[in-house]
């Protein structure tokens, strides 16, 4: 145990420990271990309990009402924990990151007085001057769409690290959107889309790789939009930088989300066929399956576009499995729209799927529409979808049940001597096995189907690299 610094004594930085706790998608996920890594350059150790921090971030979203109105009853908690900090002459400093910052600014200041920062997702190479001017009392909100590449000024995190955090990881190859969906608040907090330069983000997966990281996951809000700088002028799509990637010695899996159908080129489509280490598994929100209403979204693309893609990527690739996004009363959304989305979920038939009530969002157009849809309406038509999601998502394990494919084992199993990993297809699975089979992948063959992970048997004792 470390002894607390006394009242009026600045901490040294040695013995500052940072809790970051995110909320949202991957990209969050992304940021809070870039955030981590920087402050520990600073001193900061990580840490996972709230007691023993001198610095707690709040990784935001604000995509749905509901994530947004999480975030203040969680700083409400943190308030009465900062409370009794201070009586006991701690300190406790409180930033609030993420999407809620970029998207209420000062208001985050005004709303909850425990707050000491606030800083949007552009401005994490600012935190460590930032957090020095809030331990000298500031109070402040940067929000700026920094001119500079964030990116460029985060650290890279150590081996140790890399290790800590297991055999899989995210890359952020883009951020931002232009799309601007009728009900989408990530055009405002994350800006326009820029892409990360082919060579740097070759040289953070060789990183990553070389500490033991079998498995990428590319990420960005579009990131079939991906089109980075490739050297003298020229630039890369998402398909040749995955083609780039895939030669990496040591690395087994590539993924990528989450996708816009309207930039699912048919390069990348074939690079399914071209490239073994893109997995067969792809994510592409659909949000409904009626032409109206995927209109009135701003999607740019009907149900039609929707299902050849389906079709074309089957097609290069047989064993792929889709997920998707749907979002259920949107406003104007009839009964016969609601119908259209069922109908395209059918013909799909999804692997799994994330399934959402329409929330309005400030600032967004269909926010300020008059045809909003009463909430038990959505309720229903919400149970209804979901019903339909998890049969297909139970259908897709247990046909599972009988076939053979590669395992990226990343744990020790439930029971002793057991097991844990991925499949392609991201469903957990166990086998009986040692623990040296962890961080690489194996053939296993499928033996059972649970409601949320797999059973099988190691194939061989030849272990993949
Ligand atoms: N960039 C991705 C999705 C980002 S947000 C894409 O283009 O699909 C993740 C999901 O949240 C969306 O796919 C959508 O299904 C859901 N979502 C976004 N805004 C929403 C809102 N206002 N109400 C309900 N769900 C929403
Ligand atoms: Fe939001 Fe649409 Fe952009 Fe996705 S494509 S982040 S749903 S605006
Ligand atoms: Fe949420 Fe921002 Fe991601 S709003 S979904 S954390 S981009």
């Amino acid at each position: 145990m470390e002894t607390p610094p006394r009242a009026g004594e600045a901490p040294s930085a040695l013995k500052r420990k940072v809790l970051v706790k995110s909320y949202g998608c991957q990209m969050n996920v992304y940021d809070a271990t870039r955030m981590t890594d920087l402050l520990g350059r600073e001193g900061y150790a990580e840490t996972k309990s709230e007691e023993d921090a001198d610095l707690v971030i709040l990784n935001t979203c604000h995509i749905r009402e509901k994530a947004a109105d999480k975030i203040y009853s969680e700083l409400g908690k943190l308030a009465i924990a900062k409370r009794a900090l201070n009586a006991q002459g701690r300190d406790m400093k409180i930033v609030v990151a993420g999407c809620v910052a970029q998207a209420e600014g000062e208001e985050v200041l005004k709303r909850q007085r425990a707050v000491d920062l606030v800083v949007g997702p552009q401005s994490y190479h600012r935190l460590p001057e930032l957090l020095r001017q809030a331990r000298d009392g500031a109070r402040l909100a940067d929000t700026e769409f920094a001119v500079e590449d964030k990116f460029r000024t985060l650290p890279a995190p150590n081996r140790a690290q890399i290790r800590a955090r297991g055999v899989s990881a995210f890359v952020t190859v883009q951020e931002g959107c232009d799309k601007f969906c009728s009900f989408c608040v990530v055009p405002y907090t994350r800006g326009a889309e820029a892409s990360r330069p082919v060579a740097e983000i070759i040289a953070e997966t060789m990183r990553l790789v070389d500490a033991g990281v079998r498995e990428i996951t590319l990420i960005g809000q579009n990131v079939n939009a991906y089109l980075g700088p490739d050297g003298d002028g020229g630039e890369a799509s998402l398909a040749q930088l995955l083609d780039r990637l895939a030669r990496i010695e040591g690395l087994a899996r590539l993924r990528y989300t989450t996708s816009h159908p309207v930039d699912m080129a048919q390069e990348l489509i074939d690079a399914h066929r071209a490239i073994p280490k893109l997995m067969p598994y792809v994510h592409l929100p659909v949000q409904s399956g009626s032409d109206r209403i995927l209109k009135a979204m701003n999607r740019k693309h009907g149900a039609d576009a929707y299902l050849s893609i389906v079709e074309s990527l089957r097609k290069a690739r047989s064993d792929i499995a889709m997920s998707s996004d749907f979002i259920v009363g949107f406003p104007g959304e009839s009964d016969a729209d609601f119908e259209a989305t069922m109908a395209l979920a059918r013909t799909v038939g999804f692997a799994s799927s994330f399934s959402f009530k329409y929330s309005p969002r400030p600032g967004t157009p269909a926010a300020d529409r008059d045809d909003q849809i009463d909430e038990t309406v959505k309720s229903e038509r919400l149970a209804a979808l979901q019903a339909l999601l998890e049969e297909q998502r139970q259908a897709f394990n247990a046909a599972t049940v009988g076939r053979e494919f590669d395992v990226l084992f990343e744990k020790a199993g439930r029971h002793a001597g057991q097991i844990a990993g991925k499949s392609p297809y991201m469903q957990p699975v166990h086998v009986e096995g040692p623990m040296e089979r962890v961080g690489r992948e194996a053939r296993v063959k499928i033996i059972a189907a649970g409601s949320n992970s797999l059973g099988g048997r190691l194939m061989s004792e030849e272990a993949k690299a």
